[in-house]
């Protein structure tokens, strides 16, 4: 069975005191139950260190929000893949929606930052999605295609099986606007179908598709239960324990 996740992306909210209080809470929400994902906290860089010691010995993994390519050198303001490795931090997000349109981030570097990720022996959780513009021109599909294949193409089996892949269309990110389940369940099993054309079916099978763009506790349960949704990539209801909570176990 294919592993699932629920990640808290938490951009560039949440300081190091803030971002304590806010771990301890979602491991004391935690305590004594089991929930059915894996559950990870991708907190902002100057964050991650406090909230990797918060979480020590509960069952919380952590990530970073980005890394640059290169493993060390003259990059200022970058990390590399061991840094964030060193801390005990297993993911990485790649190709967020807001580096490629806001910070204007492209193919290529993507591309090396997934291989860096990857090398580095973290798991990234790279992320496709169309505008709203391109929704409405008919474009969906063949935009989040691309996307997938520009970037994942190349990568061996035992890559691609460490590699998460997250859906989260730029139009239903922090508008409150979420794609329907079954719109969401489409697309999904669009990629699941581009990585089985790339990869084959075993391997596209294991590899877990989160959902990101609005989700709350209110949608939460009606997204996981669609076939090829595994998870959820939350973004504002992160930033507030009991809901991620509510995210994490749905009603
Ligand atoms: P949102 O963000 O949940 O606030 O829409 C999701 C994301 O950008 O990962």
């Amino acid at each position: 069975m294919r592993r699932t996740i629920t990640a808290g992306n938490w951009k560039m909210n949440m300081d190091h005191v803030e971002g304590v209080s806010l771990a301890k809470d979602i491991v004391a929400g935690l305590e004594g139950r089991d929930p059915a994902c894996e559950v990870v906290l991708i907190p902002p860089f100057t964050t991650l260190p406090a909230v990797v010691e918060a979480v020590d010995g509960s069952r919380i993994e952590t990530g970073a929000q980005d890394l640059w390519y290169e493993e060390k050198g003259a990059f200022t303001g970058e990390i590399s893949a061991g840094m964030i490795l060193g801390l005990g931090c297993r993911y990485v997000l790649v190709g967020h929606s807001e580096r490629r349109h806001v910070i204007g981030e492209g193919a290529d570097i993507l591309a090396k930052k997934l291989r860096a990720a990857l090398s580095g022996d973290l798991f990234p959780i790279y992320c496709v999605g169309e505008t709203l513009d391109e929704r409405e021109n008919g474009m969906a599909t063949t935009v989040v295609t691309e996307q997938i294949r520009q970037i994942l193409e190349g990568l061996s089996g035992d890559e691609m099986g460490r590699t998460v892949i997250a859906y989260e269309p730029v139009w239903a990110i922090g508008t409150g606007k979420t794609a329907t389940p079954d719109d969401a369940g489409t697309m999904h099993a669009v990629i699941r179908s581009v990585l089985a054309e790339i990869f084959g079916a075993p391997v596209a099978g294991e590899t877990p598709i989160l959902y990101g763009g609005s989700v709350k506790p209110g949608n939460a349960a009606e997204l996981l239960a669609m076939e090829d949704i595994d998870g959820a990539l939350v973004g504002g209801a992160s930033l507030d324990a009991k809901s991620f909570l509510g995210i994490v176990f749905p009603a």
